[in-house]
């Protein structure tokens, strides 16, 4: 006997770049599942290699590339595997793709992977199709929905996409476009469906979450503080987490809601990317480092206990040794939980790209500095967590025998020691112990 004619296609993803991207990908496999396809994580395996890609410094860019480069031989074994690229490389570079990586047969865009489907198609009838519009239509709302899967304890639910910002160094608003927000009720509706699954923990995501101001249900615009707040009604969520955003776009009902939504976690990842006021102006990030400060005190006023994480810059054209210490001194100031520190990554199309950059020498320094300042408030922050009890969302089991690994309120990874509770379970914690990037602990 041969196997049936008509076993199901397979399809890799893999996925560069922000918590976006990752919800993307699981949006295009369950479009791609609607159309035939279930998904392997082997690539040797796959029908269709898709590549979810990264633009956002020269370094996420070019491993595009390099993974192509690896992809070749797969292709020349089974020429019947077709490979897209999708995402901000796609958006960025378009058909240029084409031409520099002839194993690629399709090109789609961030906002337009709704129309994978057609595309795969066109891509097996030899066309080598490219979209990278930004359509009128809301890409989430036309997607072909697959089986209802149940899922792991926690998920993303994109809730605003694009930014009108325009940061000097930044691709994002050319890769993603304007700002868009999506509806709440539609976002509310996913919400429920994704608890009915098994997820007990939500965190939004947009490129500048916290400017989220979509449509309501009640006709009138829903800030992301309304939001959270009617999320935090539907029972079986229990926690409720975002991110990024824009120090600019925190409001005062935002603010508020750190100290009132129990569901929402103490955590804020609030990117300030330098502590020197010419430095942040030439960024055009539109405010100084003291606003920042100020925030973060009013933050803390309201919720003493917040974790806070950040994104750096360094080296940014025109930084001096002055300005990279004032960034330092922000530091010190605020600190930190944990922190993505970058160096400066010259960006075609973006004003900053226009302006001279610094030897890679002084980035190099600059960036090791950084690095071990919040390497030691991130040791101090955890260190001030031991004794303490904490509530951990159990997601998976540890490498131990009997332990199990969850993430405590603050997102702090946690190891769980003789542990009988299943991923889903929230239980509390005695914080035992701190290790270079999580916690031990036992259960109360
Ligand atoms: N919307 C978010 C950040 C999105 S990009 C915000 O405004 O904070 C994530 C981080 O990548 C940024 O915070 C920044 O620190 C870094 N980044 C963006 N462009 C960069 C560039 N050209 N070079 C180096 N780092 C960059
Ligand atoms: Fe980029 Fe600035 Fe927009 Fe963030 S706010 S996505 S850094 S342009
Ligand atoms: Fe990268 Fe695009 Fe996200 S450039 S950081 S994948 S929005």
């Amino acid at each position: 006997m041969t196997a049936s004619v008509s076993a199901p296609k397979k399809l890799f993803i893999k996925t560069y770049g922000c918590q976006m991207n990752v919800y993307d990908s699981e949006r295009m496999a369950e479009a791609m599942g609607a159309n035939g396809y279930v998904t392997t994580d082997r690539a040797e395996d796959a029908d269709m290699i898709l590549l979810n890609t990264c633009h956002i410094r020269e370094k996420a860019a070019e491993k595009v590339y390099s993974e192509l480069g690896r992809l070749r031989p797969l292709k020349e074994a089974n020429p019947e595997l077709k490979i897209g690229i999708a995402g901000c490389v796609a958006q960025a570079e378009g058909e240029e793709i084409l031409r520099r990586a002839p194993v690629v047969d399709l090109v789609v865009g961030p906002q337009t992977y709704h129309r994978l489907p057609e595309m795969e198609a066109a891509a097996r009838a030899g066309a080598r199709p490219v979209d990278t519009d930004f359509p009128e239509e809301d890409k989430f709302e036309r997607l072909p929905k697959g089986p209802r899967a149940s899922r792991g304890p926690t998920a993303f639910l994109t809730v605003q996409e694009g930014c009108d910002k325009f940061c000097a160094f930044c691709v994002v608003p050319y890769t993603r476009g304007a700002e868009v927000s999506r509806p709440a009720e539609r976002l509310l509706r996913e919400a429920r469906d994704l608890v009915e699954r098994g997820v007990r923990e939500i965190t939004l995501l947009g490129q500048n979450v916290n400017g989220y101001h979509g449509l309501g249900p009640d006709g009138t615009v829903w800030s992301l503080a309304r939001l959270v707040r009617e999320l935090a009604g539907i029972e079986g969520l229990w926690r409720i987490r975002y991110t990024t955003s824009h120090p600019n776009d925190m409001s005062d009902d935002l603010i508020a809601a750190h100290g009132e939504v129990e569901k929402l976690m103490p955590y804020l990842h609030l990117p300030v990317q330098s502590g020197s006021d010419k430095v942040l102006k030439a960024m055009n990030r539109k405010h100084r480092a003291e606003d920042y400060l100020r925030l973060i005190e009013r933050l803390r006023g309201v919720r003493p206990d917040l974790a806070l994480s950040g994104d750096f810059i360094v080296g940014f054209p025109g930084e001096t040794e002055a300005d990279f210490e004032e960034t330092l001194a922000l530091v010190r100031a605020v600190r930190y939980h944990s922190a993505f520190t970058f160096k400066y990554s010259a960006r075609p199309g973006t004003p900053a790209a226009e302006r001279p950059v610094l030897p890679d020498a002084v980035l190099d320094a600059r960036l090791h500095r950084l690095q071990a300042l919040i390497a030691e408030q991130q040791r101090a922050a955890q260190e001030a967590m031991v004794g303490r009890e904490v509530g951990v969302l159990i997601e998976k089991p540890g490498r131990l025998p009997g332990q199990m690994v969850g993430k405590s309120d603050h997102l702090h990874a946690v190891h769980v020691a003789d542990c009988a509770a299943t991923p889903g379970e929230l239980i509390r914690v005695r914080i035992t112990g701190s290790a270079p990037n999580s916690l031990a602990g036992r259960v109360l």
